[in-house]
């Protein structure tokens, strides 16, 4: 599947919201969607970060179009919050990039009662999904695009449903793992339910490979920060600009199917082009897929309307 970000014409008119836009990858999507004319929402928790980005993109493409509208993913409130001012500007959306996340915090527990990872990378963007879904033209260009990572293929494997938030023998890197593989399965449950529903929206999951240059790693202690980040990465990794593209892919390819996963396709999926990437066989599986949507309907309150 070859994808060239080149061969997109322009998206005049088509309007997305991209959470975490104010740094790393999410800058970085902004920053090519703005070059493809699409309008774009940036969706931040920190105000003074986000004016920063904005003017900085801003520079870049001086006439994008490009908002802050604000968002903490570990707050439910503050997901309804943000859907409705959304929804009270805007009638419609075309993409929503769930880009946003935390990797290997100490244990914290969010006010809903969710340990952070999982409130950041997975339950704030299921219920912010099912608050917007319904804006979304019904056309295989609306999108709305997960980020897992090849750490979904790694550590615990599985969901821990017996204890989701880490109440017991907190693990900062297997609940990052478990949050990212909650996010695919996601992807993958949301898909089969649109086509369910008769719904031509594409769901695609999409994973960076490793990354550098990003404030992913603020939480690793300092040595091991340090190793990775000079030593490791400048080998193994994707700077930004390649690193961003399979989410690009994933949200502009024509080429897309509901329930794609793309990925680098070097060194296990570390670097390189974008591709179709490996998904461990847990995350297709019927029963856990059930599962996962079922408790997290019930821990958010979310309600995905006819997807039921
Ligand atoms: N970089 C990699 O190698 C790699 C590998 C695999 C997967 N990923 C995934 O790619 C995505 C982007 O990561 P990145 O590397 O670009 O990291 P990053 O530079 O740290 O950016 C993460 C973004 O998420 C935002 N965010 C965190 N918690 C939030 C919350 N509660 N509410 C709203 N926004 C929140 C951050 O906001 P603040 O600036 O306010 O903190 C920041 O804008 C993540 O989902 C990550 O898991 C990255």
């Amino acid at each position: 599947m070859n994808f060239s970000i080149n061969n997109i014409p322009s998206q005049k008119g088509k309007i997305a919201i991209i959470t975490g836009a104010n740094a790393g990858l999410g800058y970085e999507n902004a920053l090519r969607f703005l070059q493809k004319d699409i309008k774009v929402i940036m969706a931040c928790r920190n105000e003074t970060k986000a004016i920063i980005a904005r003017d900085k993109l801003l520079s870049e493409v001086p006439n994008g179009q490009l908002e802050f509208m604000k968002l903490d993913l570990c707050e439910l409130s503050s997901v309804r919050k943000f859907a409705q001012n959304y929804r009270e500007k805007y009638e419609k959306l075309d993409y929503l990039i769930n880009n946003a996340g935390i990797m290997v915090p100490p244990y914290h527990k969010t006010v809903d009662g969710f340990e952070s990872q999982m409130a950041a990378n997975y339950f704030g963007h299921f219920l912010l999904t099912s608050l917007l879904l319904d804006i979304m033209p019904d056309t295989a260009e609306s999108r709305i695009v997960l980020l897992s990572s090849v750490a979904h293929r790694h550590g615990p494997k599985k969901i821990f449903f017996e204890d989701l938030n880490w109440e017991n023998n907190y693990s900062s890197s297997k609940a990052y793992q478990q949050s990212k593989l909650a996010c695919l399965m996601f992807a993958n449950e949301l898909d089969y339910r649109l086509r369910r529903a008769g719904k031509k929206i594409l769901s695609v999951a999409a994973h960076p490979g490793a990354t550098a240059g990003t404030e992913l790693g603020k939480h690793l202690p300092k040595l091991l920060y340090c190793v990775i980040e000079y030593m490791l990465l400048p080998v193994i990794s994707n700077d930004v600009s390649n690193g961003v593209l399979p989410q690009i892919m994933a949200a502009l390819s024509p080429q897309a199917r509901g329930g794609d996963y793309y990925g680098p396709q070097k060194l296990d999926e570390m670097k390189g082009e974008p591709g179709i990437a490996r998904k461990l066989p847990y995350s297709e599986n019927k029963q856990n897929l059930e599962q996962l949507w079922d408790i997290s309907i019930k821990l958010t309150g979310a309600d995905f309307g006819e997807l039921v």
